[in-house]
């Protein structure tokens, strides 16, 4: 379409709000011609892989802010908020890393997404089509993958050594159904959870996950038992999920993943023996994460060995949402599909360059939130946009919730209301 001037940026600002964890982040508005204004803010992750874009320089979220408003804001204003593509590449350029060390990996990201917001509203078009339009690409409507018991990085005290135990519908349910089922899930998993243990106090986590004293193969014969009886009970069909988060259990001194809380000591070898070991006892459809982020032959030798049990082999810690490193984990072969996590690698940009990369390739596109969220759900419009099949976004809270009803509204838009 033609821009005219409507579309051109007249104004931007960047603050500090604040996440689901009551941390301070980075919100960027913009403001065009036509006074559409887009505004976004950034997550945070807890359980980060190495490589991902540097979320603030120095960790310090005001720093990125006064960057913005000092030296980035002004020469933003005279461009054109529908040239995504040159201004994501004038963020790298003004940043001058790799990793967008010096302005925060967060910071552009919320710029990107507060333009791309803006231009969508110029557009008069939701911010998924305007999406699937400049980076042209087919969407998808995905369904949720609800984390329902937590452990690793984002769960306090005596909880499962693995991060997440999650469930999801299988594709052919509808969004609506798939939704409930994981609601029913949870908290059938709750009831269950007080049952084991009447005297302990059950929490949720950051995710709004339930925290319990369960050995990972405790956790997941409960869950299995669960969502049997929700599928049956609802006609959804259910898998279970597991994100093994295994950079945070590898000891590399040791070349050895430590199970602290279950006092078990794996190698690589007995790693692989043991995830392929639970994927043939329990319904398990997806595993995220089985190995450490630079393991990327044992990824190949696990995804190999998964494929006749069906089961997707995801790459998070492992791919950092960054082209460079799928295309390494496409040559060695390593894993199936790909966690696409905007904020790993800094603008929309980027996002959907691996996106389009990992489609091209026959990778499973699966978008997700980060533990610390904030109440902006522009993330299902990115997942229906590189036609993710999947969408993480924990399961409880507002900040989780708000992706789905967004989702909800997205697939009324599309007409695949069911
Ligand atoms: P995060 O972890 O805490 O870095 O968001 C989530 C995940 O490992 O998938
Ligand atoms: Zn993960």
């Amino acid at each position: 379409m033609s821009s005219g001037s409507s579309s051109v940026i007249e104004r931007a600002r960047a603050r500090i709000v604040y996440d689901s964890r009551g941390s301070p982040t980075i919100e960027v508005e913009v403001r065009t011609a036509s006074g559409a204004v887009g505004t976004a803010a950034a997550p945070a992750g807890k359980s980060r892989g190495r490589h991902e874009a540097v979320p603030y320089p120095d960790g310090d979220p005001y720093r990125s802010a006064q960057i913005f408003n000092q030296e980035i804001a002004l020469k933003l204003v005279g461009r054109d908020a529908l040239d995504q593509r040159g201004v994501d590449a004038f963020l790298r350029e003004v940043d001058g890393t790799p990793n967008f060390s010096r302005i925060g990996g967060n910071l552009a990201l919320a710029t990107s997404v507060a333009i791309a917001w803006a231009a969508a509203r110029s557009a008069s078009l939701p911010l998924f089509a305007h999406l699937s339009k400049i980076f042209n690409m087919r969407t998808a409507l995905p369904l949720p993958l609800g984390n329902v018991i937590g452990g690793g990085a984002h769960t306090l005290g005596q909880a499962p050594d693995i991060q997440e135990f999650l469930v999801f519908a299988f594709p052919e349910a509808s969004l609506r159904k798939a939704v409930e089922a994981n609601f029913l899930v949870h908290r059938r998993v709750s009831s269950a959870l007080t049952e084991l243990f009447p005297k302990a106090a059950i929490g949720r986590n950051d995710e709004g996950a339930w925290a319990a004293p369960l050995p990972s193969e405790q956790a997941l014969s409960l869950l299995t038992d669960i969502i049997e009886s929700v599928a049956n009970e609802t006609g959804v069909p259910l898998a279970v999920g597991l994100d093994v988060a295994a950079s945070s259990l590898w000891d590399s001194s040791r070349q050895q993943y430590v199970y602290k809380r279950e006092g078990v000591r794996r190698d690589p070898g007995e790693q692989i023996d043991f995830i392929i070991d639970l994927v043939s006892t329990y319904p398990i459809k997806y595993v995220e994460d089985p190995l450490h982020e630079d393991d990327f032959a044992g990824f190949r030798e696990i995804t190999d060995k998964l494929r006749k049990f069906d089961c997707l082999v995801c790459g998070d810690d492992l791919f950092v949402t960054n082209p460079e490193r799928l295309e390494h984990g496409i040559k060695e072969g390593a894993a199936s599909a790909i966690l696409v996590k905007p904020n790993q690698v800094g603008t929309l940009s980027d996002t959907f360059r691996v996106a389009q990369l990992a489609h091209t390739h026959g990778y499973v596109r699966i978008a997700s939130h980060r533990s610390g969220e904030t109440e902006y759900a522009y993330l299902s419009h990115v997942a229906v946009a590189i036609g993710a099949r999947l969408i993480k976004t924990g399961i409880m809270g507002s900040e989780r919730v708000a992706k789905l009803n967004e989702l909800i509204r997205i697939a009324e838009h599309l007409g695949i209301e069911r």
